[in-house]
């Protein structure tokens, strides 16, 4: 059994963070949420992973994630040329996948579940695929299985105006190599992508054997900055441990769980957990709120801000309104203007959001 991680694409949702980096490498809780993906399918016992990147973000992808040494995998990074659809990664990644069987899991998909037992269901039922759902409020916004009650897949859609089932795909696959002969009969869809949908479909039309299984837990798919800062939320909520590298002065209060990195400084400041605090860090007279990622390198001073994600190397200072909700991107830097009279002063990038009051 192999593993088939998506990690090129365009990235479009989220710019203008994807302008300049990978979405799959954007931080949850201070981790790229690519990481939690090969963390999740060496613990279900797959190390062959093989990862899809694009020519835009392949090196970045690279570099950081490495050869697969530190999660006790190893890692082929297999290059896209342009972003022609899901299942034009798995066509791409045949000489990788050699026939196995394997786990095709979307780069910035995360989910609560462990892989383990749908794994061994897939293997031991002989199956072509096996799909996960979890139902939507909004079924027209994604892929949507149509599921008898054995959970035997009848029907796939994508995006539908009228959804036959609230039940959304998950970005999580298990594929035998009969997924490749359906790939070889169907067509790129009207927007020019090869679907992993229509090649699912069109195992079903073939009558093989297409399972789906229900999760009930959360599945965060990153893509968007609601995701992200959710994602974020849950990340924190679950898995985040006290622990604390830096110096924290006398005047600081740490409250609930807070983690803090090596080198980071806390001058006069009030940290409310859970709160991940990166490396090599300045802060001083803050206040930082529950849900809080800053990444490393950050300085923040005289800032009030929770609910929040602030990538490396960016510097906030001087902002006497609460900061909330917000993603700060790699090296922004917001700040108050010196000069009088008081005006707002902008150097804003590409896609960039932003609300005054
Ligand atoms: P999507 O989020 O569906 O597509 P996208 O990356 O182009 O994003 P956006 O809609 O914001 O423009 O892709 C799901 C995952 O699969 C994502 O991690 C990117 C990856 N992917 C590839 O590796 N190759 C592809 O051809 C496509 C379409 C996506």
């Amino acid at each position: 059994m192999k593993a088939l991680i998506l990690s090129g694409g365009k990235g479009t949702r989220l710019r203008p963070l994807t302008h300049t980096g990978a979405k799959q490498l954007v931080p949850v809780a201070n981790k790229p949420i690519l990481w939690y993906g090969i963390e999740s399918i060496v613990a279900a016992g797959i190390t062959d992973i093989g990862i899809i990147i694009s020519p835009e973000t392949g090196e970045e992808v690279k570099s950081k994630t490495g050869n697969g040494e530190r999660f006790g995998a190893n890692i082929t990074y297999i290059l896209q040329d342009k972003p022609a659809g899901l299942a034009h990664a798995v066509k791409i990644a045949r000489p990788f996948l050699d026939s196995a069987p394997f786990v095709m899991y979307l780069g910035d998909n995360l989910i609560q579940n462990e892989l383990g037992e749908f794994l061994n269901n897939f293997k031991t039922q002989n199956m072509d695929a096996l799909i996960l759902l979890r139902p939507v409020p909004n079924p027209t916004a994604f892929g949507v299985a149509e599921v008898d009650e054995q959970g035997r897949v009848l029907h796939l859609v994508e995006k539908p105006k009228v959804p036959p089932s609230n039940l959304a795909l998950v970005g999580i696959y298990f594929f035998a190599n009969s997924i490749q002969s359906a790939i070889d009969r169907i067509q790129p869809s009207a927007r020019g992508e090869l679907e992993i949908t229509d090649a699912i479909q069109n195992l079903i039309d073939h009558q093989k054997h297409v399972e789906a299984r229900q999760i009930m837990g959360w599945w965060l798919d990153t893509g968007k900055k609601d995701d992200l800062l959710e994602a974020n939320q849950i990340i924190l909520d679950a898995y985040l441990k006290s622990a604390n590298a830096g110096e924290v002065d006398a005047q600081s209060q740490l409250s609930g769980r807070v983690e803090i990195g090596s080198g980071s400084k806390l001058i006069n400041c009030t940290v409310r957990g859970p709160v991940t605090i990166g490396e090599d860090c300045h802060l001083e007279n803050c206040f930082i709120g529950p849900y809080s990622s800053i990444a490393d390198q950050v300085t923040l001073i005289d800032v009030d801000l929770e609910h929040s994600v602030v990538l490396q190397s960016a510097k906030v200072i001087g902002i006497h309104q609460r900061i909330v909700d917000s993603v700060i991107g790699q090296r922004a830097y917001v700040h108050t203007a010196p000069q009088r009279p008081k005006a707002l002063r902008f150097l804003i990038g590409d896609d960039s959001q932003i609300a005054v009051v």
